[in-house]
């Protein structure tokens, strides 16, 4: 199992938005995730990339445990070396897509592993060439972001997220904002991302994306009620 999360409860202002929850996600899988506005969606993402913290449970990335409820009912964190290798491993495409309006396309990719400094400069570029090509942007690499359709920063943004060769790749309403042939666009790379062995998480208003592009579709009214997972 490539991500595992075990009976994770996080509260906001002493409020349950998830209790108990379980959840899996396998190499190549889609899940998409559905559900009503508010029902924490968004935070169950931002838990699995460790932009939120959990109240109890447990959360395994392979073999790295990124959080594990102690003995004394207090929730541990890993520390920080692992912390950097769960993050490493791990990507996320925001629903505002989220690219720094003041660097290019090209410089937009390259940005979080020049700041690692794990391999040179030149390499860099060439893969996030590769990378653009990959989602149909090559042309636009010096391009700034205001230049470029909401579409086009979307797949900016999923060249970005792939620089790090993510074993997951979580994606929040990526389509929110597409028409119907960018949205089928959208979902065909996703896919062919997924072909490769990629674990993939979406959260989608769209149910007819959900249906069609997911393997399994899961729905936030479990995240109270831990009923039984939806297999499609
Ligand atoms: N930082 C926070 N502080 C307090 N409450 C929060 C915080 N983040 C989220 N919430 C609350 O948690 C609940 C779930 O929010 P979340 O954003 O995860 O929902 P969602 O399912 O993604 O909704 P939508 O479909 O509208 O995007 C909401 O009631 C929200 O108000
Ligand atoms: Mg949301």
């Amino acid at each position: 199992m490539l991500l595992t999360v075990e009976k994770i409860t996080k509260k906001f202002n002493g409020q349950p938005v998830i209790k108990a929850f379980d959840f899996t996600l396998e190499k190549g899988e889609i899940v998409t995730l559905i559900g009503k506005s508010g029902t924490g969606k968004t935070t169950l993402m931002r838990i699995i990339n460790h932009l939120e913290t959990v109240d109890a449970g447990e959360i395994r990335l392979g073999d790295i445990t990124l959080c594990k409820t102690n003995r004394k009912g207090e929730v541990d964190y890993a520390n920080k070396g692992t912390l950097r290798k769960y993050h490493n491993q791990i990507g996320m495409v925001f629903q505002n897509y989220q690219l720094f309006p003041n660097l290019t396309v090209l410089e937009n990719c390259m940005e979080a592993t020049v700041a690692q400094k794990r391999e040179s400069n030149q390499y860099l570029q060439k893969k996030a060439m590769e990378l653009l090509e990959q989602v149909g942007l090559n042309e636009k690499a010096n391009a700034m972001p205001n230049e470029l359709s909401g579409g086009q920063q979307q797949r900016v943004a999923i060249a970005r997220a792939l620089m790090l060769n993510p074993s997951i790749l979580c994606f929040d309403e990526p389509t929110s904002a597409l028409d119907r042939e960018s949205t089928i666009e959208i979902g065909k790379m996703i896919q062919k991302i997924a072909a490769n062995g990629t674990g993939i998480l979406i959260v989608t208003h769209d149910d007819e994306f959900a249906k069609d592009i997911g393997t399994r579709v899961v729905s936030s009214d479990e995240f109270l009620d831990n009923r039984e997972i939806h297999e499609k």
